[in-house]
């Protein structure tokens, strides 16, 4: 399979929304990442339901939706309701994950787990066979534009060996400071799905940006 690009919203011109939707279907961008922030397990606030049922009437691709709030099990259906087609909810964030990865699942939607720089592989080991998705933060979450953690390169290439022996079908994706310079190295240890909010969003021509993260 070829790697997928996930531009994350979070960087788009909220007062042009719709045609920076359009720019997106338009474009070889595989999903949008959308990211909802509570102010209390991340530093800020980003959006909520409104702004994703706004993007779902418009969008052509799926909406990867990057839970970082506390209990996200708490607004499962509603997320699904809402338009998400895979939604990643973070480790740190959830008691009862395997409880939570199930229901995601049985709304129908794909289910993920997001790890923090600090939280190791090795949380996965009981999980990993049920996930479709693991999320890898390369920034602690929170903000665009922060600069990459280098350390994320080897935890990529330890997480696509668990993956590979536990036979698991979880795609492997990176988010926080992927860049056209970092991303053949992410590829080449192992990433699947790129996220991008500055390179896109802030670049001259965010289409063709596109374009050369897709090769
Ligand atoms: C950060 C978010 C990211 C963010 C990435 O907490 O999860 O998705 O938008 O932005 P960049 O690509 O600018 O680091
Ligand atoms: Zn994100």
């Amino acid at each position: 399979m070829s790697h997928l690009v996930a531009p994350s919203m979070l960087s788009a011109d909220f007062t042009r929304l719709d045609r920076e939707i359009a720019m997106i279907n338009q474009s070889e961008a595989d999903w949008f990442h959308l990211d909802v922030m509570d102010g209390v397990f991340v530093p800020n606030i980003s959006f909520g339901m409104p702004i994703i049922q706004a993007i779902k009437k418009l969008a052509t691709k799926p909406l990867d939706v990057h839970l970082m709030i506390v209990q996200p099990e708490r607004y499962i259906k509603t997320f699904k309701e809402a338009g998400a087609d895979i939604l990643t909810i973070h480790y740190e964030a959830s008691t009862h994950l395997h409880r939570s990865i199930q229901e995601i699942k049985e709304q129908g939607m794909k289910a993920g787990v997001v790890l923090n720089p600090h939280t190791s592989i090795q949380s996965l080991n009981e999980i990993i066979g049920i996930l479709d998705v693991v999320l890898v933060m390369s920034v602690n979450p929170g903000f665009g534009g922060q600069q990459f953690i280098e350390q994320t390169y080897s935890k990529i290439t330890r997480l696509k060996q668990l993956i590979a022996k536990t036979g698991s079908k979880a795609l492997i994706e990176v988010d926080g400071g992927v860049t056209l310079d970092n991303k053949s190295t992410l590829l080449a240890a192992g990433a699947d799905v790129l996220v991008a909010g500055n390179t896109v969003f802030k670049s001259k021509n965010p289409t063709e940006t596109i374009h050369l993260l897709k090769q």
